[in-house]
């Protein structure tokens, strides 16, 4: 009796067993959670002075995660000083998106609060027992306006693992110290897939645990849980992996999709091109009207002034133009539009009294491997509106290292060769008034799909 018993519990747990071998049969094995932290990743949800955010994943065997965070001392044994901090763990069920493999995973973040301005800090998160990850490190904003030197990033999307990561990884070679990264929405092409997130942080590894992203959704964040379901929401991963600034003033539906950051002396405001546009819009007058910073930069993903062929977003544009024009913004960083244009409204086409040469520079941008044509006549279409194009470009992945110091800005964007297509800089006057000046004495021709490699769709 005894002995049926054992074969029967032993039957039970080697169904089981094999339940959840077969759950994840499907999958590569970096995509699999484990006890081991994966997906660390840090942004902001408070003062870069003093504040760390860092997010990581495991399986739910972890129930309660751990953070640890000491100053990077040099010494061997810096660890030996570290301060334990406990993290907010929440379950997050991927199979309620039906391409998903039905497996909950957990998510952690930990918020590292009191820290000192300017200061090279060294973390870890795990289980608080044997399964940490390794030590990475992270420095805060100095409280002064000191040099700020960032990433950007067009849509990745794509083949993210297979032809993202080199854009990824050439970025982080030419600016192996750069303060955060801008994504500036569609992160992955198919807002749940988890395997797809999967991909976003193996191209990124360490480098998403040492640079601080600030993230906005594309609409390729946003899709149908199920078949079955009507309306596209915000992708699943989203909330729990990315801890973000929440505000009372602002739609619950926006939470952690529109916020904004203050670092040396730039102001970065994130917004969702996506929803509430008209929520929105009163938000950023209200967060632009009080704004101390001198250098203003907005990200956001569906383009002011398109550059894909056939595409227009003239209700982003109705709103918020006129507002990032009264305010003097200095740079708009979007995505979208698979291609890349970079261009300016001149001050005197624009209804002000500043003393400007020229009000905002726009830019869209592709990071990633899918390619649009661009729009037929450049910018004519947006003649009325008074912006020139300055500089375009077809079938061509991009990075920009952007510097801002003192009263001066120099943008710079990069080809996957790490070779410089485009650049200028940005001088600012103490009334804020702004000149443009070419950076590189010669760009190169423009790169477009009749002079460049054969371009394909298929896979993308
Ligand atoms: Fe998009």
């Amino acid at each position: 009796m005894i002995k049926r018993n054992v074969i029967v519990i032993w039957t039970i747990l080697g169904i089981l067993a094999n339940v959840q071998g077969h759950e994840t049969e499907s999958l590569r094995h970096w995509e699999i959670a484990s006890p081991d932290p994966d997906r660390i990743v840090l942004t902001w949800a408070g003062n870069p002075a003093r504040t760390q955010a860092v997010s990581w994943r495991t399986d739910d065997s972890v129930e309660n995660g751990y953070a640890e965070i000491a100053l990077a001392d040099p010494s061997a044994r810096f660890d030996l000083n570290a301060k334990r901090i406990k993290a907010n763990t929440q379950p997050l069920d991927i199979a309620q998106h039906d391409q998903n493999v039905a497996v909950v995973t957990h998510f952690h973040s930990v918020v590292f609060k009191g820290l000192m301005p300017d200061t090279l800090y060294a973390y870890r998160v795990g289980n608080g027992d044997q399964r940490w990850s390794e030590w990475l490190q992270f420095r805060t904003a100095s409280t002064k306006n000191d040099p700020v030197e960032f990433l950007y990033f067009g849509d990745a999307q794509n083949a993210v693992l297979s032809h993202w990561s080199r854009i990824m990884r050439a970025a982080f070679q030419k600016a192996p110290y750069a303060d955060f990264s801008i994504h500036a929405g569609d992160l992955i092409n198919r807002a749940h897939r988890d395997q797809e997130w999967a991909e976003w942080f193996k191209a990124g590894g360490w480098v998403h645990g040492m640079i601080p992203s600030i993230v906005v959704p594309g609409n390729h964040e946003y899709d149908e849980l199920t078949d079955a379901e009507q309306e596209k929401r915000l992708s699943l991963q989203w909330g729990p992996q990315f801890e973000l600034p929440r505000y009372q003033d602002l739609p619950d539906i926006l939470e952690e999709t529109v916020y904004y950051i203050d670092y040396q002396g730039v102001r970065i405001v994130a917004m969702n091109s996506n929803r509430e546009i008209e929520a929105q819009t009163k938000w950023l007058e209200k967060v632009l009207s009080r704004n101390p910073n001198s250098w203003t930069v907005l990200t956001f993903h569906h383009p002011i002034f398109s550059s894909g062929d056939g595409r227009d977003n003239s209700r982003n544009r109705d709103s918020w133009k006129p507002i990032i024009e009264k305010h003097g913004v200095d740079l708009v960083l979007q995505g979208h539009d698979h291609t890349y244009a970079r261009g300016h409204v001149p001050i005197r086409m624009m209804d002000t009294a500043s003393k400007s040469e020229i009000g905002p520079v726009y830019v869209n941008s592709v990071s990633g491997p899918k390619m649009y044509e661009f729009m037929e006549g450049g910018w004519d279409v947006y003649r009325p509106e008074g912006v020139i194009l300055d500089r375009k470009a077809e079938n061509t992945q991009f990075f920009q290292v952007i510097r801002i110091e003192g009263m001066s800005l120099v943008y710079k964007a990069y080809m996957a060769n790490g070779e410089l297509y485009d650049a200028f800089e940005l001088r600012k006057q103490k009334d804020g008034s702004r000149s443009m000046r070419d950076w590189a004495p010669d760009l190169g021709e423009e790169r477009l799909f009749e002079y460049t490699l054969p371009y394909n769709r298929e896979g993308m």
